[in-house]
């Protein structure tokens, strides 16, 4: 497979884009495909057989434009849908989970981690099983937060609001010895420094987005199969609704601007 190849990666929406930008912030010569269903957000409260159906038919589309890897950058579609598409394509593929469980049994000093995620990740329990498969003397504590979503994308992600929300959904985690909690959502890192605010001083947040861009550059390293060109690679984006919005709020999640944005229509 031709290491100039791009990265393929998707996701319900803009959340994705936290990936993207952790993604070229380490390894900033490659290529990137971005796919956003915006058309379909929000799938975290979707069943898994419309969220699998859906991440089919993404998959399909990067396939088609020749990836050389696809990262799910969805904790939803990774949690319900990648073991699907894994067994469809014939793709390397990275979700977001493997790699946020890996990191936080290695920062757990407690033994106790909490993960937050929308409401189909939690009830799941992907993160939870994952984690037990790697120490089964860990202990997790779950708790869906999805009002984080429509704050981080309305930019709201400090002051009274949504401190008083965030302090509702995780004051269960400092009364039961959390010392690690897992973004288990793409929106939340933007949420992170409200959401460090109202944890017990020193507990670890684990953004995915960290975890799984530095298993990327593991998995390409150990294929010999990184881009070789000097120069820094593009980001083309494909949404399947309001390509304007996108750019618009693109840029908070990305930190720069978006300059490649076309509205896709596939055969649903
Ligand atoms: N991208 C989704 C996730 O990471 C959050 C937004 C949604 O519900 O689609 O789980």
């Amino acid at each position: 497979m031709s290491n100039s190849l791009p990265i393929g990666v998707f996701d319900s929406g803009l959340g994705g884009l936290t990936v993207v930008k952790a993604l070229k912030d380490l390894m900033p010569n490659e290529n990137i495909i971005y796919f956003g269903d915006t058309a379909h957000i929000p799938y975290g409260t979707k069943s898994t057989e419309t969220v699998t159906h859906y991440s089919k038919q993404i998959t399909g589309f990067l396939s088609d434009k020749n990836v050389k890897l696809i990262v799910v950058a969805c904790n939803t579609a990774s949690a319900l849908a990648l073991p699907a598409i894994k067994q469809t394509f014939d793709i390397p593929m990275i979700g977001v989970i493997e790699p946020g469980a890996e990191a936080a049994v290695h920062a757990t000093k407690s033994g106790v981690i909490g993960v937050i995620g929308t409401i189909s990740t939690i009830s799941s329990g992907a993160y939870s099983s994952r984690i037990r498969n790697l120490n089964s003397n860990l202990i997790t504590s779950g708790q869906a937060c999805p009002l984080f979503v429509p704050l981080a994308e309305e930019g709201w992600t400090t002051g009274d609001v949504p401190r008083m929300i965030a302090e509702t959904y995780l004051n269960y985690f400092n009364s039961n010895n959390v010392d690690t909690v897992i973004l288990g959502c793409t929106h939340y890192p933007l949420l992170k420094k409200t959401i460090q605010s109202v944890l017990n001083p020193g507990v670890q947040l684990i953004d995915s987005s960290e975890a799984v861009s530095e298993a990327v550059a593991k998995l390409l390293h150990d294929k010999d199969n990184e881009a070789n060109r000097e120069k820094d690679g593009t980001l083309t984006c494909y949404v399947t609704d309001m390509p304007q919005k996108f750019e618009e709020l693109g840029r908070r999640f990305l930190g720069e601007a978006l300059l490649d944005v076309s509205l896709v229509h596939l055969d649903w």
